[in-house]
C-alpha cells in the first residue's frame, strides 16, 4: 500500500474543511420545508446576492439543480438547446426527458463556447406545427468535458442575447462557476448577468460535502421549489449542509486560484514528459485533459501504475485521462504526481 494518496479523479472527492465541520456542528436549524431553517435561508440569500439575482433555493446536487432549473422553465414537449458534450446531455440520466418530457437539442461547443449561429440554427419555428417549442438554452461554465474551459463573459452574453431575442430563457450549469469567475477575473454576477437561472455546486471546488444552489428571479425560484418538493428534494434541518455552504462562499472562493496554479504547473510538467501530451494553454481552471502518445503504453495500465504509487486519476469521459486539482492537492502533491507519472510511464513502456 502506498503511504500517500493524492486523489486527482475529481474535485468532488474533497472533505469538508475544519471550519465547515465546526459550522455544521454549531448550525442554527429549523424545518426548511416550512422555510424556517435560518442557516438555509442565510445561504440562499447569500447565494442570490453573490450572483446578482433575486432569489435562490438549495438542492442536494448539481444534477437536481439542473433538473429543477429545466423543469421550472419548460413544459412537456418543449426543446432545450444544450452543448453536445454537456453534463446535462451526457451525464444526468436523461432526467429532463424522463421527468419533464423535455427533448434536448445538441449543438457543438468549442472550449465550452456555443456560437450564436449554432444556437440560431437549432431554433425551431414556433409557427410550424411539426416542431417542438424551443424554450431554453443551457450553457455549461466551466465546461467539464471541454477540459474545465472558462466560458468568457462575451460568449455568455452573446448566447443569452440570441436566446432572449427569440423568446427563450437561459439556464447556466455552473457546477464550477466560481472557478470560471476566478479564472476570468470577472465578478460572478457579471458573468451570469444574461442568465435567467444558474445552478452552482458547493460540493466541487468549494469543498462542501453536498449541495447546490439554483438562483434566478423570485417567480422561477418559487416554481423550482415546487418541483424540488415533487421530486422528493424538500429537506428538513438542512441547515446542517447549508452551514458548510456559507463557509464555502466566505472562505473557499478566492483560494480557487491556487488550484488553477497547481493545475497549470501539473499540466506543464506532464506535457514535458515524453509520451504524455497536454494542451497546457487550454488549462484555464482546475481540470487537465491528458493524452498518452506512446504506442507502447496502454493508458489503462498507466493509470493502474499511478494508482499503485498512490496517485488516483481516471477517464470518466472516454479515452482521455482527466486530472482535477482541488484544495486537498498541494504544490508538493503536484511534484510527487509528476515523479510518479514518469515512473509509471517507464514501467508500462518497459
Ligand atoms: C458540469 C457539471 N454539471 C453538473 C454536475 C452534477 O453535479 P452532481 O454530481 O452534484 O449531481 C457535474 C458533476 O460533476 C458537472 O461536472
Amino acid at each position: 500500500m502506498p503511504d500517500r494518496t493524492i486523489d486527482l479523479r475529481s474535485d468532488t472527492v474533497t472533505h469538508p474543511t475544519p471550519a465547515m465541520r465546526e459550522a455544521m456542528y454549531g448550525a442554527e436549524l429549523g424545518d426548511d420545508v416550512y422555510g424556517e431553517d435560518p442557516t438555509v435561508n442565510r445561504l440562499e440569500e447569500l447565494s442570490a446576492e453573490r450572483l446578482g439575482k433575486e432569489a435562490a433555493v438549495m438542492l442536494l446536487s448539481g444534477t437536481m439543480g439542473n433538473l429543477v432549473g429545466i423543469l421550472a422553465q419548460t413544459r412537456h414537449g418543449d426543446e432545450a438547446i444544450v452543448g453536445a458534450h454537456s453534463h446535462i446531455f451526457l451525464n444526468e440520466a436523461g432526467g429532463p426527458a424522463a421527468l419533464g418530457g423535455v427533448q434536448l437539442h445538441t449543438v457543438p461547443t468549442q472550449r465550452g463556447v456555443m456560437t450564436p449561429d449554432a444556437v440560431e440554427g437549432a431554433l425551431r419555428d414556433p409557427r410550424n406545427l411539426h416542431h417542438p417549442r424551443s424554450t431554453l438554452v443551457c450553457i455549461e461554465n466551466t465546461h467539464n468535458r471541454d477540459g474545465g474551459a472558462a466560458v468568457p463573459v462575451q460568449a455568455m452574453d452573446t448566447v443569452a442575447d440570441v436566446a432572449h431575442r427569440n423568446g427563450l430563457r437561459v439556464h447556466v450549469d455552473g457546477a464550477r462557476l466560481f472557478n470560471a469567475a476566478v479564472a476570468l477575473d470577472v465578478p460572478i454576477a457579471r458573468l451570469v448577468r444574461g442568465a435567467d437561472t444558474v445552478q452552482f455546486c458547493l460540493s466541487k471546488g468549494l469543498g462542501c460535502p453536498a449541495g447546490s444552489l439554483l438562483v434566478g428571479d423570485a417567480a422561477v425560484i418559487q416554481e423550482a421549489r415546487r418541483w424540488r418538493k415533487m421530486i422528493g428534494g424538500g429537506l428538513r434541518q438542512s441547515g446542517i449542509i447549508a452551514a458548510a455552504g456559507v463557509v464555502a462562499l466566505e472562505q473557499m472562493v478566492d483560494r480557487l486560484a491556487e488550484d488553477h496554479r497547481n493545475a497549470k504547473r501539473l499540466a506543464q510538467g506532464l506535457n514535458s514528459i515524453p509520451g504524455l501530451v497536454v494542451d497546457v494553454d487550454a488549462v484555464d481552471t482546475n481540470i487537465i485533459m491528458l493524452d498518452v502518445d506512446d504506442q507502447r503504453v496502454d493508458p489503462k495500465s498507466f493509470v493502474a501504475r499511478l494508482r499503485e504509487q498512490g496517485v488516483k486519476i481516471g477517464s470518466p469521459y472516454g479515452p482521455r485521462i482527466r486530472l482535477v486539482t482541488h484544495y486537498q492537492v498541494t504544490s508538493d502533491d503536484v511534484d510527487f504526481t509528476l515523479r510518479a507519472a514518469e515512473h509509471a510511464l517507464d514501467l508500462v513502456a518497459a
